[in-house]
């Protein structure tokens, strides 16, 4: 059998490390306002992590990331460091990507905050990313092609004049936080890998307000629009089941019913 395909054992334990890296999200919430850095963030997240839930924080020291999530304001689109120098203002928008390893294994995700008000451009970007990351879920069943997932968040993404980031993707998720297959956000339906029931990965779609195209900071970590227009993402780590897919890092907040009401 494929390495790509997880056993019940490797399921059971990849359950408790989504819930637990989706409820950091959740936990996180009330903190993110106006006037906190995000370094403060960081803090209460690793503490939560270590102290509470017994966890790893995934990122700290991960290839030399310095902090224990990522936070990425409005052009950042991924990999932003939490600072003390960052301090959120009002009509900032921001992705908190938490990735916490329990028991050996990985669950990571992450969702967008509006920190007071955003603008009603800002609001429709992550609004559309999110559908983005819902129709991809939506099409996940054994026999659907990695090309079909890539193909319905490129097609949502550009029928909303907005464009999908080429360079980063999602990832096979187990053991090893990054693992194959790559999921690109973008591809043509029918093409690419067929999935099949027991593989475990994210889906990760990074939406740009402007170009798709991306500039690395000096620190080497953080990533941004070239365009320094606005950008989106939202993260969950899923698992293909024998009927479709279930969602590792689903947060109480969220409405998955679309998902069992879908055509068999
Ligand atoms: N959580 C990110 C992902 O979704 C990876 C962060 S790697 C880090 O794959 F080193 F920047 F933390
Ligand atoms: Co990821
Ligand atoms: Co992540």
């Amino acid at each position: 059998m494929s390495t790509l395909i997880k056993t019940a054992e490797e399921i059971d334990k990849m359950r408790v490390a989504g819930r637990l890296a989706a409820d950091v999200l959740t936990m996180i919430g009330e903190y993110v306002k106006v006037g906190v850095s995000t370094e403060t963030l960081n803090q209460i997240c690793h503490d939560y992590i270590v102290n509470v839930q017994g966890a790893i924080p995934a990122p700290l020291n991960y290839r030399g990331f310095p902090k224990s999530i990522c936070t990425s304001v409005n052009q950042v689109i991924c990999h932003g460091i939490p600072s003390d120098k960052k301090i959120l203002k009002d009509g900032d928008i921001i992705n908190v990507d938490v990735t916490v390893i329990k028991d050996g294994y990985h669950g990571d995700t992450s969702k967008m905050f509006f920190v007071g008000q955003p603008s009603i451009l800002a609001q429709r970007l992550v609004r559309v990313t999110q559908e983005c990351l819902y129709k991809s879920l939506a099409l996940v069943r054994p026999g659907c092609t990695l090309g079909d997932i890539g193909a319905v968040i490129q097609q949502h993404a550009q029928a909303n004049r907005y464009s999908v980031v080429r360079e980063y993707c999602g990832h096979g998720i187990g053991k090893v936080f990054h693992e194959e297959p790559q999921i690109l956000h973008y591809g043509k339906a029918g093409e690419g890998m067929a999935l099949q029931a027991g593989m475990t990965f994210t889906i990760e779609p990074m939406i740009n307000a402007g170009s798709h195209h991306t500039k690395l900071l000096p620190d080497e970590w953080t990533v941004v629009t070239k365009d320094h227009k606005l950008s989106a993402q939202w993260e969950h780590t899923i698992l293909v089941t024998d009927t479709g897919v279930e969602i590792l890092t689903a947060r109480p907040e969220e409405d998955f019913t679309f998902l069992t009401e879908r055509a068999a």
